[in-house]
């Protein structure tokens, strides 16, 4: 009999990487995707057959804020492995919307666990909660299960509350329920607000058109940065152990927003040359301006220093990252050419 899984945000990022993995390990895999005024499926419709034919993947319609939603779905599907990748993920936009990212990214979270209970499925699913580094917030680097949270935002508070509604519904109902604190990873097909897309995507416009500028906020902030698809690896690897435990996933390596910039320009062979201090700090190439820090990219609170210290998951995992910054970095580069030349084409 195949797996079943069922993945919560499968029209992100994360989820697109997870469901071409487990679909090459011989998954049947459902996703839930929410309703929106324009398709918001583009990162899996190379996977999604017409589902009259013979297909192992499914979409259907839910969302994390609506109880009846995600209980009928996992009463429909009743899988082995439920991933929740759903969540309002943006850190900035979370002091936006606080009560809406606590709603989505915490209480979505104890409304998977709780159908889980409900419906009795204890013995049969698994659950998977995407934890994040940025529940460790302003707590001094480098970071390992045993830190403590310290989150810096709604949204890091939000996955505060989910990692520990997992341990809970684990200790409390016996659960297979295990949280991965994940680092952050990006992929060719990152968001295009969060800083490295934003970056490769500005940069890679002004080399093939030599027009546009990149406005940045704070460049001196430290992240430990991976490829989103070693890191759904790590994801199945947690579900597939004896007993549900957390792990921390993480390159073990720490560069600055700036140092990303310098990468990609070195991988374009874009010679830039910096100028100015803090606001007025500037990049320009072929004399030309095309880096500008803007306040208004600043966090109300800022997470300055994250870098993780996955000695438990290499070990008990058997896991560890193929990229590295540079090979992450060319691959969000070439991914972002071709699709300008193919925007060319048409
Ligand atoms: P992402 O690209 O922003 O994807 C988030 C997914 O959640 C999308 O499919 C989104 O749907 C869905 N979603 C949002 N609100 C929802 C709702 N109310 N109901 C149902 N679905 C909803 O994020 P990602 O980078 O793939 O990250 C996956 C998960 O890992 C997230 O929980 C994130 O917080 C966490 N995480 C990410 C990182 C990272 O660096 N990428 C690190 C640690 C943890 P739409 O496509 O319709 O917006
Ligand atoms: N987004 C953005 N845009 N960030 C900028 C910019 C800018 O113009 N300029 C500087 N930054 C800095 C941010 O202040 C932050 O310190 C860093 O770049 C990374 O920002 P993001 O790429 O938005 O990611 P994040 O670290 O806040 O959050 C991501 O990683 C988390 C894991 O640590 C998200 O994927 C979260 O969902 C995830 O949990």
């Amino acid at each position: 009999m195949k797996k079943i899984a069922l993945i919560f945000g499968i029209t992100g990022q994360d989820g697109s990487y997870l469901a071409k993995y487990l679909l090459k390990k011989n998954y049947v895999v459902h996703g839930v995707k929410r309703r929106s005024s324009s398709i918001n499926t583009s990162r899996v419709d190379d996977i999604y057959l017409d589902p009259h034919k013979k297909t192992n993947f499914y979409l259907h319609y839910g969302d994390l804020t609506d109880s009846l939603s995600v209980l009928n779905i996992i009463k429909k599907v009743k899988p082995n492995e439920i991933y929740n990748l759903a969540a309002q993920s943006h850190v900035s936009v979370s002091f936006n919307v606080p009560e809406y990212t606590a709603n989505v990214t915490a209480i979505g979270t104890l409304r998977i666990l709780d159908a889980i209970f409900t419906l009795n499925l204890q013995k049969k699913t698994k659950f998977y909660q995407a934890g994040t580094s940025e529940m460790f917030g302003a707590s001094k680097p480098p970071q390992n299960e045993k830190t403590n949270f310290y989150p810096r935002s709604p949204y890091g508070v939000a996955k505060v509350y989910a990692h520990w509604i997992t341990v809970n519904y684990r200790e409390a109902y016996n659960i297979f329920a295990c949280n991965g604190i994940l680092f952050n990873h990006e992929s060719p097909m990152r968001g295009e607000t969060f800083v490295t897309r934003k970056i490769v995507m500005a940069l890679c416009r002004i080399y093939t058109s030599g027009k546009g500028r990149l406005y940045l906020g704070n460049i001196y902030s430290k992240r430990d940065w991976g490829h989103a698809e070693d890191y759904v690896v790590a994801m199945w690897k947690m579900m597939q152990q004896k007993k549900p435990n957390d792990y921390v996933i993480s390159t073990g390596k720490q560069y600055t927003v700036k140092n990303f910039v310098n990468i990609v320009c070195k991988e374009l062979k874009m010679k830039i040359v910096w100028k100015g201090r803090g606001l007025n700090e500037k990049a320009y190439y072929k004399n030309k301006l095309i880096i500008s820090i803007d306040k208004k990219y600043f966090r109300t609170t800022e997470v300055n220093s994250l870098l993780g210290d996955s000695r438990k998951a290499r070990k008990e995992l058997k896991w560890r990252p193929k990229h590295n910054l540079r090979s992450l970095a060319k691959d969000m580069i070439i991914k972002e050419i071709k699709a300008i030349n193919e925007n060319k084409t048409r």
